[in-house]
């Protein structure tokens, strides 16, 4: 097999980010820093921090390989940029840990990166052979192939519909137990050409597509880190700080929808977007994965609780 593909990725719906972010209301504020959970190749922060001079960008991200590209990436901003690794679930650590003043905008651009999708090394491809990795964080003990290989078939058919929406989600378990009872499962090829013969193709979408994204959400435990990196926003952002999160499953989406909205009842957010803004044609046509991306965001509002965030002075405060 040749070397993976040059890394190549297009920001989704970078200008709505940067409007929303970057405070097109008088209200908001456009100087201080925006934390960046899931800075990937960094290029939202690219965007964010051309079009916003006043502003300095705390980027974290989960996969060390990707990080090595951000920052190459954003060298030319210098230390208006400042990356680290970690993943959603650890940044109310982080928050704590740099006892800055609090953050101004806070961006999650949650799942996987074009960057590790199309690299079959990384194990997340059904469509060109590798190892059935899909960690993201490599430092993760469980892979795609432990969950394929131990996992009873009743688990298993519960993650392909629960977390794949896939409906033929028992024919599918009860084929991969069969066949790992001969051959464990270790490449991707191999698991992608059983579910294709088990179901066969019934549309556009590879037969195989549901069910690696259900084992991409369990492996990288997207669920329970979308929902931390919600909470350690609402905790850490300042008043008036505007929190942005661009979701492609429409599961994380209602997460995303039902957190923000029952935080508005509460007197915690003001939600900035009564729909999700969704990619325009052109950007479709540039970059076919923005067709399911749903960008949600809100203010926090003035006189909501501080939560357990940041220091709230700048005074003696790392800055970003
Ligand atoms: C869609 S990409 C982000 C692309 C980025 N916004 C850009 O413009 O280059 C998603 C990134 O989020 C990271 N990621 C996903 N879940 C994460 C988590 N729980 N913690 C930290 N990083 C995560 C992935 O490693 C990936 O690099």
């Amino acid at each position: 097999m040749g070397p993976d593909p040059a890394p190549v990725h297009i920001p989704v719906l970078g200008q709505e980010v940067v409007a929303l972010l970057g405070g097109r209301a008088p209200s908001l504020r456009t100087s201080g820093w925006i934390v960046d959970g899931t800075l990937g190749a960094g290029g939202h922060t690219a965007l964010l921090l051309q079009a916003l001079p006043e502003v300095r960008v705390f980027g974290t991200d989960q996969d060390p390989e990707i990080l090595e590209i951000a920052r190459k990436n954003l060298q030319a901003f210098g230390d208006r940029v400042r990356i680290e690794r970690s993943r959603l679930s650890q940044l109310a650590h982080w928050m704590r840990e740099l006892r800055r003043e609090r953050p101004i905008g806070w961006l999650m651009d949650v799942g996987a990166s074009s960057l590790q999708l199309d690299r079959p090394s990384r194990g997340f491809s059904f469509q060109n052979d590798g190892p059935l990795d899909m960690r993201m964080d490599p430092s993760r003990e469980v892979s795609a192939s432990d969950i394929v290989n131990t996992w009873s078939e009743q688990d298993l058919a519960d993650l392909f519909f629960t977390e794949g929406d896939e409906h033929r989600s028992r024919p599918i378990a009860a084929a991969i137990c069969a066949a790992r009872q001969r051959v464990p499962f270790k490449r991707t090829g191999a698991l992608a050409s059983l579910i294709a013969d088990t179901v066969g193709g019934t549309g556009r979408l590879h037969p195989a597509t549901k069910v690696f994204q259900a084992l991409r959400r369990a492996v990288n435990q997207e669920g329970a880190e979308l929902e931390a990196g919600l909470t350690a926003a609402r905790d850490a952002l300042a008043h008036d700080g505007v929190l942005a999160v661009i979701s492609f499953h429409s599961g994380e989406d209602q997460v995303v929808k039902r957190f923000l909205s029952e935080g508005a009842r509460a007197g915690e957010w003001e939600v900035l977007t009564k729909k999700p803004a969704q990619a325009q044609y052109a950007e479709v046509r540039q970059n076919p994965r923005a067709r399911s991306a749903k960008l949600r965001a809100a203010r926090r509002l003035r006189g909501a609780s501080a939560g357990s965030g940041p220091a709230s002075g700048t005074e003696g405060g790392e800055r970003a």
